[in-house]
């Protein structure tokens, strides 16, 4: 029996010295102590064993097993600590290889261009104004002068949330909260975005953006309208623009005007940009309507003003000299880096 628990004892030592992977090991664990392990057969052999060699057997059993065991998680570690050694050896960081190339992002054009104009009327002393882009039909509508059989308030045009509350179609509402808001003086543009139920194409998004102005005071008059548009033409378009006012019909204003501006690439000649013309549609304009003022509770005996407001896309995309409105929504860095 001793010679056997001896024999045991090496084989299993020889197997434990040999391995190479734990679950070699494990393996060898199971053979010799699991349930059905070597040296368990042998201690549940022992009832067939004169009573006076039982303890002697027992106790080698047992020695053999604290052996085989010690043995075991001794390789145990010295297999882990090679793995690990191995996959630092793989895993090594070189810190002396350059790091990935960070990709700066550049200003969306949209973004340029309003931040231009925020720059031209900052420098007029004009504040900035933001309002809600989801408003009330009596801020996009009725305020404004703009009664309730108006087109532009037709479903087709305008995206109701309920009947009386909209995306804001303009940013001309901004008009409205802010004479309510304050006194004259007021000098104000409001850039933001807006909304339309118009099907997408290459002139057309049903979100876009516009930049809204007003200056409400004593004695203000067309003239004034013009010489500020003027000047925010040259300033935002180039020195000789020049800029002309054709009669025009808005509900707020009074009168009305659209405002053109020479081609700035052609100079007028008649060019691709300008479709011939000589001249690119610039924006909407006005004296601000007695009933506007009236509605938001300024005296048009007293006071007077102008307004403005202009589609951001169509200032770009002139600028720019960009064909097609759905590229500025695309967010391909191509493009966009380009400006
Ligand atoms: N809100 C007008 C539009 O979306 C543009 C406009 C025209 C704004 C005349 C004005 C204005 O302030 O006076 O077409």
């Amino acid at each position: 029996m001793q010679e056997k628990i001896e024999q045991i004892r090496n084989t299993a030592e020889a197997e434990i010295t040999s391995a190479t992977s734990i679950a070699e090991l494990e393996n060898t664990r199971i053979k010799y102590l699991g349930k059905k392990g070597e040296l368990t057969l042998v201690l549940r052999g022992m009832g067939s064993l004169p009573a006076e060699e039982r303890p002697v057997v027992g106790s080698l059993v047992n020695k053999a097993r604290d052996f085989i065991e010690e043995k075991l998680s001794q390789k145990e570690r010295e297999i882990k600590e090679k793995l690990l050694e191995e996959r630092l050896k793989t895993e090594k960081i070189d810190i002396t290889m350059p790091s990935k190339k960070v990709e700066l992002g550049s200003i969306h054009p949209i973004t340029q261009i309003i931040n231009d104009v925020k720059e031209i009327f900052i420098g007029l002393g004009y504040e900035i104004a933001e309002g809600p882009e989801i408003e009330l039909a009596t801020y996009n509508f009725d305020k404004l002068n703009t009664p309730p059989d108006h087109p532009a308030r037709d479903i087709q045009d305008t995206f109701y949330i309920t009947d009386s509350i909209v995306l804001r179609s303009q940013t001309s509402p901004m008009q409205a909260r802010v004479m309510e808001q304050q006194k004259p003086p007021i000098k104000i543009i409001c850039p933001g975005t807006v909304y339309r139920s118009d099907s997408v194409d290459a002139t057309h998004s049903p979100v876009f953006h516009q930049i809204e102005g007003l200056v409400i005071d004593k004695h203000i008059s067309m003239s004034d309208l013009k010489g500020t548009l003027e000047l925010f033409a040259k300033k935002c378009l180039g020195e000789k623009t020049k800029i002309r006012f054709r009669p025009h019909h808005f509900p707020f204003t009074e009168p009305s005007a659209e405002a053109d501006v020479s081609c700035f690439v052609c100079g007028g000649k008649g060019c691709r940009v300008c479709k011939g013309e000589g001249w690119i549609e610039l924006l909407g304009c006005g004296m601000v309507h007695p009933n506007v003022l009236r509605n938001c509770n300024i005296d048009p005996e007293v006071y007077s003003g102008f307004a403005f407001g202009f589609g951001v896309e169509r200032i770009a995309m002139a600028k720019f000299g960009i064909d097609d409105m759905r590229l500025l929504y695309e967010n391909d860095v191509r493009f966009l880096k380009q400006f």
